[in-house]
């Protein structure tokens, strides 16, 4: 009871300031200090460069740097803070802080043909998942996709990241106008998640 009520308590604080604090203090541990094999391999495959593409919760933007590397043309980072993306600036003076959009994600609007997901799903409060998947459905245009990775395992703190199960997204997934396409274990994630993330493709389909 005292771990759902201080879960609950510490859940009203992830604001900007909350995520200002974790960067500042070093405890982002979901820090992967790059691009991640299962989205890297996925964007290889991609041929179309004008695809519209979104970045939610995107941190130190890896996943950013490496589509305008391969010279993808429309994408955006959303995030409450740039503090991350900064960091990674400092490192990489060609990273594109210009494509990095300040915002909350579900305040934000368009229409996108790739969204894609890493570790952001994770750091919002469990409550918001239906709502999370309700807007990527908004922001998603006809045949559009949201690819990704989910954690499918529990972490034993009161702080995102928060776990899941495959079990879990299925249900949470099935609603009208989403197919899913792929979810499943995901066979090529970096070490320290292997056998601890699923792969998702969900596909926003024309409504009848
Ligand atoms: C766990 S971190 C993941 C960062 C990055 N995707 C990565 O893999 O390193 C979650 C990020 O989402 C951002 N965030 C949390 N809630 C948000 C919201 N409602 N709208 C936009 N960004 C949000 C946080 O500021 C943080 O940078």
């Amino acid at each position: 009871m005292i771990f759902w009520i201080t879960r609950m308590m510490k859940m009203k604080l992830m604001n900007k300031a909350y995520w200002e604090r974790r960067y500042i203090e070093g405890s982002d541990f979901w820090n992967a200090k790059g691009i991640t094999t299962p989205i890297k391999e996925y964007l290889n495959q991609l041929t179309d460069k004008h695809i519209r593409i979104l970045i939610p919760g995107l941190g130190h933007g890896y996943e950013l740097m490496y589509l305008k590397e391969q010279g993808f043309a429309n994408v955006v980072g959303l995030d409450l803070t740039d503090l991350a993306a900064r960091e990674t600036l400092e490192k990489f003076p060609l990273f594109p802080i210009d494509e990095v959009v300040l915002g909350d994600f579900f305040q934000h609007e368009g229409q996108y043909d790739l969204i894609l997901e890493h570790t952001f799903f994770c750091s919002l409060p469990i409550a918001l998942r239906p709502k999370y998947v309700a807007k990527m459905k908004e922001l998603l245009a006809v045949n559009g996709r949201l690819v990704g990775v989910l954690f499918d395992c529990e972490f034993d703190s009161v702080d995102p990241p928060f776990g899941g199960s495959l079990s879990e997204y299925k249900k949470l997934f099935c609603v009208s106008d989403l197919n899913i396409e792929i979810l499943e274990p995901c066979y090529n994630s970096i070490k320290p998640r292997k056998d601890r993330e699923v792969f998702i493709k969900i596909v926003k389909q024309q409504h009848d």
